[in-house]
């Protein structure tokens, strides 16, 4: 249980890490669809309550972990509960963190290469060709789907590598800013469209029914964990390599509220143009590769546009995937003693290992289950509808029960005793509670 030394150069520097880690495929290219399957504007709602009563208190827990105990994602709830089993959900989030590793950067190898179809003004099919089958083929071209997850995962590797204030401080310090030019200059493009109105009324009028049906709430509460990054350790570590004298509770507001922010914004650039080229907004995954080049391919500006939406998105993934490598790498420089530099080249080769009969099953039948399930969808749903919620669970718990409420609260940097005792409360009975019964009605046969 080696407590590190490793520390973040500034503040702006963690903040920006985190929103790096936050902002990824989650919010550009999940956000946009799953609200477009669940009533527009009321799954909005839905997600604005799960990242306020949800969200934002569990990023203060994990943050307030990281801070107190300044060990990795398993050793800080070893230190905090010694005696309890809750170890097992720092456990659970290194498994959900390896599983989503496992898949995450195949998705990413996918944006890669639209971003080299819009680089050559290929958004538009060839004839007899359509975009589902285009898509259809270059997901189940096994050659391509390897090489370019593993482009996408040396490239992060080669950051990690670096350091945490060299390598994750210093790209993240170049790439949100980039980001961030990218996204409001797309997002001001697409609100000039004329489908602008209509995607403005899809986003912000509640179809006020799908509040009441549970899945909304399901899938409102998964995208929150999910998206702001919460429950895989991530977050315990980044906040590890924090001063102790900073304002967590404005600096986690400040993330979760970004991260919305980016998420609304992807869907303000997404809508638009969807009903400008008179299409429908409920896609599913398919979305971004299938609806979305048609979109571009047809509409004026469309190659250029293409091209800046692919590379926000491949931005945002790699800052994603650079967060996921960190955990495991922290895990082994703490409890083995390793360097950095040996973690790094050891999970970088473990994951690229796991990555590819993940990037093969979408093509190979044999890596295939029952019902089509390929390997990448059961990673996705057994890391973000069991693990994730399983994890989240005991990290309430480990505050809320096993932990001083004032150490807590204070590592949490919440001086003031009212706010202390709500975010106490909050962990120790909504949270657990809101998760157990997300957690029964999701596995339930539907
Ligand atoms: N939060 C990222 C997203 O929204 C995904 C992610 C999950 C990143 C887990 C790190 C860890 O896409």
């Amino acid at each position: 249980m080696a407590s590190t030394s490793v520390r973040w150069s500034s503040r702006t520097g963690f903040a920006l890490a985190a929103l790096g880690s936050a902002v990824g495929l989650g919010n550009i290219w999940r956000f946009p669809y799953v609200m477009g399957e669940h009533g527009g504007g009321a799954f909005l709602v839905a997600y604005l309550v799960a990242v306020l009563v949800l969200g934002w208190p569990l990023l203060m827990a994990e943050i307030a972990i990281g801070r107190h105990t300044h060990a990795d994602g398993v050793a800080a709830y070893a230190r905090l509960a010694p005696a309890r089993p809750w170890r097992w959900a720092g456990w659970l989030g290194v498994a959900a963190c390896v599983m989503i590793l496992a898949y995450y950067p195949v998705i990413a190898g996918w944006v890669g290469q639209y971003l080299l179809l819009a680089l050559q003004g290929a958004m538009a099919v060839p004839e007899g060709v359509t975009q589902a089958s285009r898509f259809q083929g270059l997901v189940q071209d096994g050659v391509l789907s390897v090489g370019s997850s593993l482009a996408v995962l040396l490239l992060s590797v080669l950051i990690v590598g670096a350091g945490v204030s060299a390598g994750i401080e210093r790209s993240s310090k170049i790439l949100m800013p980039l980001f961030a030019a990218l996204l409001l200059g797309l997002a001001a493009y697409s609100l000039s469209l004329p489908g602008a109105t209509h995607a403005l009324e899809f986003v912000f009028r509640p179809e006020w029914e799908a509040l009441a049906r549970p899945v909304t709430w399901l899938a409102a509460f998964g995208q929150a964990l999910f998206s702001i990054g919460l429950a895989m350790g991530i977050l315990v570590v980044y906040g590890s390599y924090l001063d102790d004298a900073a304002p967590v509770p404005r600096l986690t507001l400040a993330l979760v509220v970004g991260d919305t922010l980016v998420a609304l914004l992807a869907s303000l650039i997404i809508f638009p143009a969807v009903f400008a080229m008179g299409m429908a907004p409920a896609q599913g995954p398919g979305l971004a590769f299938v609806t979305l080049p048609e979109v571009f391919a047809r509409m004026p500006g469309g190659a250029l546009a293409g091209v800046v939406f692919f590379l926000l998105l491949l931005i945002a993934a790699l800052t994603s995937v650079v967060s996921l490598l960190e955990v495991p790498v922290s895990l082994l420089v703490s409890q083995r003693a390793w360097s950095r530099r040996k973690a790094v080249g050891v999970t970088g080769i473990v994951t690229m290992l796991a990555v590819m009969p993940v990037a093969l099953g979408e093509a190979v039948s044999s890596l295939q289950f029952a019902g089509g399930m390929t390997l990448l969808s059961l990673a996705d749903m057994l890391s973000s509808q069991v693990v994730l919620p399983l994890s989240a669970i005991g990290i309430a718990l480990v505050v809320g029960w096993c932990w001083r409420r004032e150490s807590a609260g204070l590592a949490a940097g919440l001086n003031d005793v009212r706010g202390r005792q709500l975010w106490w409360l909050v962990l120790r009975w909504v949270v657990p509670l809101a998760l157990a019964i997300v957690l029964v009605t999701g596995l339930l046969p539907r």
